[in-house]
């Protein structure tokens, strides 16, 4: 849903192209953010004005462009401060066309250029507002409101600062929005702001940083135009904003955009105002409430750079998929004692009292992880003994649905930055429930905004179709069950089995990843049909969701997840001998059923594909053709089943010549409603 990126050095030496290449690799990472439309603004080489180039389409477009555009001595000399801000576009106002683009700006001659992730949701207002007093739009974003905003309020309040013409600015729209602004008026100067949609400041300096914190000043003094500094029993007066002597600043939209240049990070927080100005980084408030904390850390990011590259892999979907035996390994790492059957999740464990008092328990996610919802409700019924309900976080809020100061919320999300999973969230805590995050992304919104959580530890996940996530998720909320059960002397047996399961998961998924070769072959006499009906029943019907979810998205053929046991209601009508029909069925309580439901899909000349347990011989004698799976626990073997599905979506979509990695009109991260 939008990269941005912004960069400025300080008494740091770069010269504009090196400036530029900077901007178009941290694009690159966010790339899979959205990839409608690309651009970037820098300083002209004779420092008067801003260069904007933009592009439709992926950054590698944009790349051409800018080496077209920027070669030769004036943008090879180095310079001491300079600020570049670029962006990556997935389109919601206005079609994918460089018009467009971002950056906007505020007036022909390039007064302040903004970059922006979100919806400005009341920009028609904003916009009557300026075209009355004579601002003209030439494009049709809701952003190129704020960049003109901007510029109005410098032209009537022209003693305000830089900082505080976006403080003001920000303080008349309404919705979700990450910005960052540079300007012709305010050379050296960047400003940057968030409201429920991430960004975090990257610091890189030559010596060790002196301080672990920066302080936030809150308030202005409106006639001195002056952040005013609290009182010192208030206020971290102590601390001094950061100020270093050489050093580089990122704004970006997730981490992966700055490892590469440091690991030290803050993440801002809804309406803070990060200003950097002479190099100095200060974070800003207006309002200041009780419980507001008096400084912003800086943390550490545990991030490693090869894995945010793609290595030997064609794609990163690809090496995400096999990477799961060791994903799913990281999640259960320092967490599942298999000797000792024991499990703690670190991140939970002083609320497991308050979550077996509660009335239920209700699992809210989007796409993906939803289906990791679903994947697990039976077995959280089981072994917490309580009402499961699994929920679309849109479809919830839609409803309205009752919550109470009883409930446990459990809100699953990839990136944790899913607007609607994100607004779900607020509604329950408004509402007095317990809430639980189940994220991959540490400092991300819903990390932060949950009551307690248990991240998943897939490793940052960058193909926009999700993987690893649906599997580590998955085991997460299984180990949140066995957590549950711990207590439960006649479930000890069932909970016995489970972990011994898990113990060769890992293994077993490398077995499921040597299929790899006969799943390409199956997807080579799948590629050029139409449409895939996906069947299976019990733990496995989340499997054909997810399947049938992963080959729309990735392949643009039609695909339906079926519940086996609905067939006969109506979808047995789509079925004949030329309809492809993959079905799951493996040895577990609902194995007669599934039996039944593949004889209904044969008996009208289906010819299914199976699923099946290794050396199942007696099914396989049903089917066209085959996939075997190694035997496990009846809970987990959606975690098995789910590989093959994402092998097949992945090789259907290259021989279709898909994107795989940035499939078309999607992202990774959907920061909007
Ligand atoms: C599908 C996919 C999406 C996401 C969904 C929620 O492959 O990736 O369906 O699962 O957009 O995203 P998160 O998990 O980040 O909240």
């Amino acid at each position: 849903m939008c990269g941005i990126f912004a960069y400025l050095n300080y008494l740091t030496p770069k010269s504009r192209q090196e400036v530029l290449d900077l901007l178009v690799t941290g694009l690159k990472r966010l790339e899979y953010r959205g990839y409608d439309s690309t651009g970037v603004a820098i300083d002209s080489p004779d420092n008067k004005n801003i260069v904007m180039v933009k592009r439709t389409g992926k950054v590698k477009v944009l790349e051409e462009a800018i080496q077209e555009h920027f070669s030769g001595g004036d943008y090879s000399e180095p310079v001491l401060t300079h600020i570049g801000i670029a962006h990556t576009r997935w389109a919601t106002h206005g079609v994918p066309c460089e018009r467009n683009s971002h950056p906007h700006r505020s007036d022909d001659g390039n007064g302040f250029v903004v970059v922006h992730n979100g919806i400005i949701t009341n920009y028609n207002d904003v916009k009557t507002f300026l075209a009355k007093r004579g601002y003209e739009f030439e494009s049709d974003t809701d952003t190129e409101v704020f960049a003109k905003l901007v510029h109005h309020l410098w032209k009537t309040h022209p003693t305000y600062s830089f900082r505080e013409l976006v403080e003001q600015a920000i303080l008349q729209v309404e919705g979700a929005f990450a910005i960052a602004v540079k300007s012709k008026h305010f050379p050296g100067e960047c400003v940057a702001s968030r409201r429920s949609s991430p960004l975090l400041v990257g610091i890189k300096t030559k010596t060790r940083l002196a301080t672990d914190h920066i302080p936030i000043l809150y308030g202005k003094d409106a006639d001195s135009g002056k952040p005013q500094v609290l009182p010192r029993s208030e206020s971290t007066s102590e601390f001094m904003p950061l100020e270093e002597k050489e050093v580089e600043y990122f704004f970006a939209s997730d981490a992966s955009a700055v490892i590469e240049h440091t690991n030290r990070v803050i993440y801002l927080e809804d309406d803070d105002v990060a200003a950097v100005r002479d190099g100095t980084l200060s974070i800003h408030r207006l309002k200041k409430s009780l419980d507001d904390p008096h400084a912003r850390e800086i943390t550490t990011l545990k991030m490693e750079i090869q894995q945010i590259m793609k290595g030997n892999y064609d794609y990163f979907m690809q090496k995400e998929i096999f990477e799961q035996p060791d994903s799913v390994v990281n999640t259960m790492r320092g967490r599942v004692r298999f000797d000792g059957n024991a499990i703690v999740l670190g991140g939970i464990k002083d609320y497991i009292p308050e979550i077996k008092r509660c009335r239920r328990l209700m699992l809210i996610g989007c796409g993906t992880s939803y289906h990791s919802a679903v994947a697990t409700r039976q077995l959280l019924e089981e072994l917490t003994e309580l009402p499961v309900m699994v929920e679309l976080a849109s479809d919830f809020l839609d409803r309205n649905t009752p919550i109470f100061r009883d409930d446990v919320c459990f809100f699953i999300s990839q990136s944790g930055e899913t607007a609607d999973t994100l607004m779900a969230l607020r509604y329950c805590k408004q509402r007095g429930a317990l809430i639980v995050g189940i994220t991959n992304t540490v400092g991300s919104s819903i990390c932060r905004e949950s009551h307690c959580g248990v991240h998943i530890n897939a490793g940052p996940e960058i193909g926009v179709a999700s993987t690893k996530a649906y599997t580590s998720q998955f085991i997460s909320l299984v180990m949140f069950a066995l957590v549950m059960s711990e207590d439960r002397l006649s479930l000890q047996q069932r909970r016995l089995e489970i972990l011994q399961a898990l113990s060769k998961l890992a293994d077993q998924i490398r077995a499921v990843l040597k299929l790899d070769s006969k799943v390409q072959e199956l997807a080579k006499d799948l590629y050029q049909h139409k449409s895939l009906l996906i069947m299976g029943r019990g733990y496995n019907f989340a499997t054909c969701l997810e399947g049938a979810l992963k080959v729309k998205e990735l392949t643009y053929m039609h695909s339906e997840g079926i519940m086996a046991g609905e067939l006969k209601h109506g979808p047995l009508a789509l079925v004949d001998d030329s309809m492809p029909v993959l079905m799951i069925v493996l040895r577990d309580p609902v194995y007669v059923k599934c039996m039944n439901a593949l004889q209904q899909v044969t008996s009208r000349k289906g010819c299914p594909i199976i699923i099946c347990e290794e050396g199942d011989e007696e099914t396989q004698a049903f089917s066209s053709r085959h996939l075997e799976i190694p035997r496990t626990v009846d809970c987990l073997q959606g975690i098995l089943t789910v590989i093959p599905m994402q092998l097949l979506s992945y090789h259907i979509a290259v021989l279709r010549g898909c994107d795989v990695d940035c499939p078309r009109n999607l992202a990774k991260s959907v920061t909007v409603e």
